[in-house]
């Protein structure tokens, strides 16, 4: 086994435990001190640098069956993280390489190496890896261009604008030739974001008024192509503005991720029969096939200046749950990453 850092004997892991009803708090979570595993035949050990925290662990901490099983609780947590690799009994991986991986939530992991995917610094900072080039990143892309099938000189319009994924469609869509780009966002400071530094046409705060109504201001002609992030009042907003034979991807339902009642939005769904509406919901998982001409388009627009991303980043295992909590109430902009050290 080759390892030149000496090896932890344990490290801090975030556990769920108790199912959080309606918004978590920070007494469903425990910062538990975990034995750390020596790697075995096939395996890696990772000391983690960067972890995401995603708006999908929502979901996970509802013991329902969904595309992902429920955090177990009492267990450490799962999710995107970037390591370096510290020990290794795996061919092709070496102690000092940097890897993506699902073990997040942790200081260190112990991991079949199969599992993880080798990432270059020297090609993209790391924590793009976990945003912008990463999960969130395609999911914009795919979710756009394949889901959306967007077309040159369709309307679009995108909510939680200013997030990691939200950020990524507007400025996908100019790209690709939308001809009238519109977000929405929770502040206006992350509005003016949209229209002074992502080129969105127009964007509105939809905390300040109907979005509806702002929505139809913003697009008078109306819109081809919505991409919801957030459900509820904005799809239905979206329903009314969307023009015959338009098309939403139905991304994520934010909005509803801590609601204990269903939401009463969208009541304006016969809509969808006479304007022949194609509505469509995704995983990302669906489109690992587009990753390598994702990576290849997106890492040539950012190099170019053309594409631009914000990370919002906290310092700190021991935080890692205030900043989980924090991108639920939006205060990201941009990618939310928790840095441990380098
Ligand atoms: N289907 C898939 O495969 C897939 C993959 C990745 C992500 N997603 C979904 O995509 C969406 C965005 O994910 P992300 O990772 O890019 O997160 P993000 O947008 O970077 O962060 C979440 C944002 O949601 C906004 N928000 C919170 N509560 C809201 C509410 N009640 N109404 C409107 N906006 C609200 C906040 O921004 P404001 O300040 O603007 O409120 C917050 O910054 C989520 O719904 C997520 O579940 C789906």
């Amino acid at each position: 086994m080759s390892s030149p850092e000496s090896l932890p004997a344990t490290g801090r892991e975030w556990h769920l435990i108790s199912r959080p009803r309606g918004w978590p708090a920070p007494g469903d979570f425990a910062l538990r001190e975990g034995p750390v595993r020596e790697p075995g035949e096939g395996e890696i050990l990772v000391r983690n640098i960067h972890l995401s925290v995603d708006p999908y662990m929502r979901g996970r901490m509802n013991d329902v069956k969904s595309y992902v099983p429920p955090f177990k609780l009492d267990e450490p947590m799962t999710g995107g993280a970037i390591g370096i690799v510290t020990a290794s009994q795996a061919e092709g991986f070496a102690p000092g390489d940097h890897v993506l991986h699902d073990l997040g939530w942790r200081e260190h992991a112990t991991l079949r190496a199969r599992y993880a995917t080798k990432v270059s610094p020297e090609l993209a900072p790391l924590t793009t890896y976990l945003g912008v080039l990463g999960m969130p990143g395609l999911t914009a892309y795919a979710g756009l261009l394949e889901v959306a099938s967007l077309k040159k000189g369709d309307a679009v319009f995108v909510s939680g604008a200013a997030g990691a994924v939200g950020s990524q469609v507007g400025q996908i869509a100019k790209l690709k030739g939308a001809s009238r780009v519109i977000g929405s966002a929770g502040s206006d400071e992350k509005v003016r974001l949209l229209t002074e530094e992502y080129g969105f046409d127009a964007a509105f705060n939809y905390k300040s008024g109907p979005v509806a109504a702002q929505l139809k201001e913003a697009a008078p002609s109306g819109i081809d192509v919505y991409f919801d992030n957030v459900g509820g009042e904005h799809l239905e907003a979206a329903i009314s503005s969307l023009n015959v034979h338009g098309r939403a991807t139905i991304c994520g339902m934010i909005a509803q991720y801590n609601a204990t009642e269903p939401p009463a939005a969208p009541r304006n769904l016969a809509m969808v029969i006479g304007k022949r509406l194609r509505l469509q919901g995704m995983l990302v998982m669906d489109h690992q096939d587009l990753m390598p001409q994702f990576f290849e388009e997106v890492s040539g627009w950012i190099r170019s200046g053309e594409l631009k991303y914000r990370e919002t980043v906290v310092e700190g295992v021991e935080n890692a749950v205030d900043a989980f909590l924090g991108l639920l109430k939006g205060e990201n902009t941009g990618k939310m990453i928790v840095t441990l050290a380098d």
